[in-house]
């Protein structure tokens, strides 16, 4: 019997990705930690925040693990792979993707289980639905509602009946820019793209990291 693991996953390759984009450089510029981490956060900060994550995430999906059945992971939009990485040691079959071609090479040398692939949220296709749909400090970066809006669509698509799509934005009412290469959208606005499609809001846990608002909202599919 064919092992889906054993399918080579190309489907969502984009043929024709843009040179040098802003991740490109800050992912070739900064450090492991600090290009999809918290760009103003020295080392041991970034150190700091991305371990209280790690644990706040094991925490909302690990009780769904079985040491005979691993979990299907998808890391949308994984950067250097930390998270990826972190969740295939703990078992979980992981397949990440990233739009940024230097965050996916640097990604795959530093191997330890998940496979990767250059892949935006709208464009990433996917044989299989994954028990978990994991998306961290990605659409907050996404500027245009529309393609924001087909990401996510994207990603919901690809969660299993009873399974999960994480997320993490503020937890507004209104839209919320920083700077020119964030805003923050309220939850009504992911309600109302993902309840059509069956995910139900089922929780927010913030990062509670310093004075960062942001947090995981979790989406379980219910049909
Ligand atoms: C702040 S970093 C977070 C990386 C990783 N999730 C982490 O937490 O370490 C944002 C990442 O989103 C990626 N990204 C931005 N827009 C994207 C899109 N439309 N599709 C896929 N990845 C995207 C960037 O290339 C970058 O690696």
């Amino acid at each position: 019997m064919t092992d889906r693991t054993d399918i080579p996953l190309d489907l969502g390759t984009d043929p024709d990705p843009p040179e040098d984009t802003y991740w490109d450089i800050r992912h070739r510029e900064q450090d492991d930690l600090a290009s999809g981490g918290h760009i103003s956060l020295d080392r041991a900060g970034n150190e700091l925040f991305y371990g209280l994550r790690l644990g706040a995430l094991l925490t909302l999906i690990g009780d769904l693990n079985s040491t005979i059945a691993p979990l299907f992971v998808l890391d949308a939009g994984c950067g250097k792979g930390h998270f990826a990485r972190a969740l295939a040691r703990c078992g979980h079959r992981v397949d990440a993707f990233d739009a940024s071609r230097e965050a996916i090479e640097r990604a795959r040398a530093a191997a330890g289980g998940p496979r990767y692939t250059e892949a935006r949220l709208d464009t990433w296709r996917s044989p299989w639905p994954y028990d978990v749909v994991l998306c961290v400090d990605v659409l907050f970066h996404v500027l245009d509602d529309a393609e924001w809006a087909a990401g996510l669509r994207n990603l919901a698509s690809l969660v299993r009946v009873t399974g999960r799509l994480i997320v993490t934005d503020e937890d507004v009412r209104v839209p919320r820019p920083r700077g020119d290469y964030i805003v923050h959208r309220p939850t009504a606005a992911y309600r109302a793209e993902l309840e059509p499609l069956g995910l139900r809001h089922t929780e927010f846990r913030p990062y509670g990291f310093r004075e960062n608002e942001v947090g995981f909202h979790v989406f379980t599919r219910t049909r």
